[in-house]
Parts: structure tokens; sequence; C-alpha cells
């Protein structure tokens, strides 16, 4: 099966088996049926944070489970349970209808619910784990359901357990929480907990110019939806015309001892003081001033627009290849680090 409708990079890739599971049950069905349950597995969501190299080795699973409901609400909250098959964005836009807001600032990100947390998605000062209640997912192991609150999925900048290969544990059979759940466990709900008391973030630049420009009196969940969408189409190509997954690259941290080296080098770099002390740099911007932007290798190229973005140049069966995608990605690399000391890290999941 052609894996190229699956990933919003649109790279043609192929796949030996790809199952579409559309609920708990399909997905225990699917690891107790025989001719598939000894075959490697690979979860795939909405396909928006992936690069396939090549074609995929076993089964790829692709979750498709409906649903989106109102499971408790608390004096001070509204828990929202959603499907992991559910797109992002539609759902970001119906619990603005139902009145919950929350999610506003995370309006128009590429994907699917369920992968939201494996990369603890982020934008404009908000990011998931900060209107998280928890998620429920199925030991591929054991075809037990379990659930995982907000600490033990182990969150972090564009990071969580789902990112990274389980660690055994003195107890056969049983993942270790905390230590990796990538490739062992298929998420399949996620819980949201949006406070009733709800206000503004508007902590970022751009927003923040929004909201100065439209006047006097606090903005609404609505006009701060309508804003970041309006901020990510002036800068971010939509998957459906441009092939991409979105930011290539993290943003990385240095030391202040580190930062202050490349100011006096290059005073114009954009960087950010974080909490626990350490700087924060635009990966963007260090891309952009190594001259990346625009350029190609192949049908891969850096987006004119944003040079933390790497697009697909190409169309259907002239697609770009993920070989392409890579080999820009480590020239891309080299030159950052050649300039700056800085070593770039891939955010997709590279396959
Ligand atoms: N910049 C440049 N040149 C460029 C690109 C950026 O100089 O080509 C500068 C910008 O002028 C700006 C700074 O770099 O001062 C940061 O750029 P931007 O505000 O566009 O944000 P970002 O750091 O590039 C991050 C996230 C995005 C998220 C935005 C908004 C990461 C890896 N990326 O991008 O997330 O939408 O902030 O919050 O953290 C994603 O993860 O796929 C993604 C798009």
């Amino acid at each position: 099966c052609s894996l190229q409708p699956y990933n919003t990079f649109g790279i043609m890739a192929r796949a030996e088996t790809l199952v579409h599971v559309r609920s708990v049950k399909d997905v225990q069905e699917l690891r107790a049926f025989p001719p598939l349950a000894s075959q490697p597995l690979f979860i795939l969501g909405g396909g928006s944070n992936v690069v396939l190299t090549g074609d995929v080795q076993g089964v790829v699973v692709k979750v498709e489970i409906p649903g989106r409901r109102l499971v408790a609400e608390t004096s001070d909250a509204w828990i929202v349970e959603v499907g992991a098959g559910e797109n992002w964005h539609d759902t970001v836009a119906w619990t603005l209808a139902q009145g919950w807001p929350g999610l506003e600032n995370l309006a128009l990100i590429p994907g699917t619910v369920g992968a939201a947390p494996v990369q603890n998605i982020g934008a404009y000062g908000v990011e998931l784990q900060d209107r998280f209640d928890s998620l429920d997912a199925i030991d591929l192991a054991t075809g037990e359901l379990f659930s995982l609150d907000a600490a033990q999925c182990g969150f972090g900048y564009r990071d969580s357990v789902f990112k990274h290969p389980p660690v055994e544990t003195a107890e056969p059979g049983r993942p270790a929480w905390g230590m990796g759940l990538a490739g062992r466990a298929v998420i399949t709900q996620v819980r949201f907990r949006l406070p009733k008391a709800w206000k503004p973030e508007l902590g970022y630049l751009e927003l923040e110019r929004c909201a100065q420009e439209a006047g006097t009196g606090e903005p609404t969940a609505q006009q701060i939806f309508d804003w970041v969408c309006d901020i990510r189409r002036a800068k971010l190509p939509d998957p459906a015309v441009i092939g991409n997954a979105g930011s290539f690259f993290k943003n990385p941290t240095v030391t202040p001892e580190q930062c202050q080296d490349i100011i006096a080098r290059d005073p114009k770099i954009v960087h950010y003081a974080l909490p626990d002390g350490r700087i924060k740099l635009a990966a963007g911007w260090l891309i952009d001033a190594c001259g990346w932007k625009g350029k190609t290798v192949g049908k891969a190229a850096v987006y004119e627009k944003q040079a933390l973005v790497l697009v697909n140049r190409g169309h259907g069966t002239d697609s770009v290849t993920g070989g392409e995608v890579m080999t820009l990605a480590k020239a891309i690399q080299t030159s950052v680090y050649e300039r700056f000391g800085i070593r770039l890290e891939p955010e997709p999941v590279v396959v």
C-alpha cells in the first residue's frame, strides 16, 4: 500500500501491510491476529511529523478512532475526551464552538489528536501539556488498556515517553512507565482539562501585536484562534498544497556563556531566556543566517518564508524522497555547526 496519502510531506513510500483501526477492540484484535501479531508495528496518526526514508517493513497502523465528548464538568474545568483519530484543528474549533476555550493558541497544527501528546505539540506560548488531563493507550505487548496522567507521559519540549524506545523492567511484559513507550503503545483517547477561569495567552510577540491592533479590551478565545490561523497561514506552508512536516528542527538551548559568545560574533541572533537560566535560540534564525532560505537539494527545499520548515517541491510520482530530505537536513546541520558550533536536532520522527 502506498503511504503517500498518509504523510503530510507527500513522500512516496510503501507499507508491507496497512491496517486502519477505528476502536480499542480493533487494536486488541490486531494484536491477537496470528499473521500480524509477530510483525513489527508502526503507529501512524496524521503523518504530519514523520519523514519516511524508505518502505516500512511490517504493519503500519493508521489510527482512526473517532469521538468527542464532555466526560466531566467540575466547578473549575471542563474535561473533554477525544478519540485519537480525530483531526487536531477541527477538535480545537469544536471545543471553542461548545464554549470551552483553552486550545485556541494551538489552532491549525496539522495532525491528529492521538499524535498531539507524542511530541507535546506547542505554539504561541501554549503546549499540549498545559491543557492535558490524561490519556488511554493500549499496551501492544499485553493488549491491556491503561491510562497515563501528565507526569507519567514525561512531557518535555516536543517530547514525551512516546518518543523514546522502551526500557525493559524487572517485571517481564510490563513497560517501564516514564522510560519509553515508542512502538509499544497505541494512544486511543486523550482527555483535556480546560479551566473555566480562562485568560488570553498573549505572551508571543506576533499575538501581542494582533491584540494591540485590534484595540481595547480583552480579546476573546475566538479572536486568538483567528489570529493564530492568520499568522500560521502567512508563514507556514499548508501541507495540503506544499508537502512538509512543520518545523524540521527543535529550537536548541545553550548556556548564557555560549550565547554571549555567539552574540559577540552575531549580535542579531534571536534568543530567549528560559526559566531554568538556559537560553533558547531560534533554529529558523540560525538556518536563515547560514543562507539556506529557498535552497534546494533535488526535490527537497528550505521554505522561503520560514527557514525552519523543509518542503517537498515535487508532486505525485515525482515527489521528494526521504533521502533527499535527510541529505538537505544534514547539509543544514553541518553548516549551522560550522558557523555557530550548535548541533540542530531533527524534530520529526525519521523512519
Ligand atoms: N526566524 C528568522 N528566519 C527564519 C525563521 C525564523 O529569522 O527563516 C526568526 C523569526 O524572525 C523569529 C524567530 O526566528 O524571531 C522564531 O521564529 P518563529 O516565531 O516563526 O517560531 P519558531 O521558533 O521558528 C516555533 C515552533 C513552531 C510554532 C512557533 C510559534 C519549534 C521547533 N517550532 O517556531 O512549531 O508554531 O514557534 O510558537 O519549536 C512545529 O513544531 O512544527 C511548529 C511549527
